[in-house]
């Protein structure tokens, strides 16, 4: 079964350049089997028009208190809502629902809500930090709002920040957390702690070593065997490491992302190049997170000229790569340090798997990755992961942006650096 069917959400657009996102939140809403009732500020309806809305949920979208007076429009929307989730929220909005205002017909049909609210910020960074902000979310969160993120990343106008919207598919999530009757403050603590603000420097000075992307395997000078890794993982935990205060190093296959702020970049093409800049660059090294999708067989020998059709398909001999997760591993033997995080992707009995990966790689964090699932795992913004620690150990870390499930994985080492 859809699992918001039946579902009454009310959904607030307010007037950031986010809003559009807000369209895509619709349409998994609708997707999940919700009823979705939008209401836009004018300020939205700058960014994104009420027929994208009425087209997307099939119900009329609204702007104003004074259509459909005698319905009692003003109220009746928030009343009859199962759960709220205004997307995105900005600095104004959360203020005038902070202090109750009830000039639109958004903050009127919030004040009318007796259903638990989602709010998600968006707005440039100054913003999100300034102290008006901070006292108006904390109200909120007093007053029982769930309040969801900001993420960090680019923002408008070429800054960069905490107080970028966070991603629509996390805030469906959180809407299905809220109806099943969860929290979604107590479950994204990390969500919270990517603001600059709280977030803390915890790796001061913490040489660490992060592999990211697919390798590839030259077959001839034009063909290689890939993978679908895209980088963003651990392109996020290198970036998170270094907020954080480490000294982080980067070895990179071939992706197409920018290299995180404060990040010394390393980039490579095969699992041998991996290896080898790997085990040259271990000095004083106290953490190793190995999430690049490191292939493990490679073409015995590689064509040096292109392979021509007309000399019919070629037989491809492959032979293994070293396992560089597993030689860390068996390298360190008794050692605490480095302190060892692999990823694994997983289709089946995920946990089984990813405890025998543990102990056979000998790593002291796995980070196992459900790939079957379309929001999680290659080429999204998103991730839902189990985390695995040696001592047996477990975290559920429900669908959240890679940032902060990157946060997540480096409490887990730092409280592995603390013993
Ligand atoms: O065995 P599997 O490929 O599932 O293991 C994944 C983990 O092992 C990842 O952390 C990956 O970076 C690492 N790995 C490695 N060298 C290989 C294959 C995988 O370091 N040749």
């Amino acid at each position: 079964m859809e699992r918001l069917a039946g579902t009454r959400v009310l959904l607030g657009v307010s007037g950031g350049i986010a809003a559009y996102k807000a369209a895509l939140v619709a349409r998994l809403l609708v997707g999940a089997g919700a009823r979705v009732d939008t209401v836009l500020t004018r300020g939205a309806e700058r960014f994104i028009g009420v027929t994208t809305f009425e087209g997307i949920t099939g119900r009329p979208a609204r702007v104003e208190v004074w259509e459909d007076v005698p319905t009692d429009t003003h109220v009746a929307l928030g009343r009859s809502a199962d759960v709220a989730l205004v997307y995105p929220a900005t600095a104004h909005t959360l203020a005038k629902l902070a202090a109750g205002f009830a000039d639109d017909l958004l903050t009127t049909s919030l004040l009318a809500a007796g259903c638990p609210v989602i709010v998600a910020p968006a707005m440039h960074t100054e913003m999100w930090e300034h102290p008006a902000t901070r006292h108006n979310v904390e109200v909120l969160r007093q007053r029982g709002v769930h309040v969801l993120g900001p993420d960090t990343g680019p923002l408008m106008g070429g800054d960069e920040g905490p107080g970028r919207v966070i991603a629509p598919e996390v805030a469906v999530d959180a809407v299905a957390e809220v109806v099943a009757g969860g929290s979604v403050r107590d479950v994204a603590p990390a969500g919270q702690a990517s603001t600059a603000e709280a977030r803390p420097r915890d790796l001061a000075g913490v040489r660490m070593l992060v592999t990211a992307g697919g390798t590839r395997e030259p077959i001839d000078p034009v063909r290689f065997l890939g993978n679908r890794s895209s980088g963003k993982m651990g392109f996020a935990l290198a970036e998170v490491a270094a907020e954080r205060g480490a000294e982080v190093t980067l070895i990179a296959a071939p992706s197409a992302l920018p290299t995180p702020p404060g990040v010394t970049r390393v980039d490579v093409t095969t699992a041998l190049e991996m290896h080898d800049e790997v085990f040259a660059r271990l000095a004083g090294v106290e953490v190793i997170v190995k999430a690049a999708a490191v292939a493990d067989f490679r073409p015995d020998t590689a064509a040096t000229s292109k392979l021509k059709k007309d000399a019919g398909a070629p037989t491809i001999e492959l032979v293994p790569n070293p396992d560089i997760l597993a030689e860390l591993g068996a390298r360190r033997e008794g050692a605490d340090r480095p302190v060892l995080v692999g990823f694994a992707a997983e289709t089946d009995d995920v946990e089984a798997a990813g405890r025998t990966k543990l102990v056979r790689k000998g790593a002291d964090l796995l980070v196992v990755n459900d790939v079957s699932a379309a929001d999680a795992g290659f080429e999204v913004d998103t991730n839902r992961v189990l985390l695995l620690d040696r001592d047996g150990g477990r975290v559920d870390v429900p669908l959240r942006s890679k940032h902060e499930v990157a946060g997540v994985v480096l409490d887990a080492v730092v409280a592995r650096l603390h013993g």
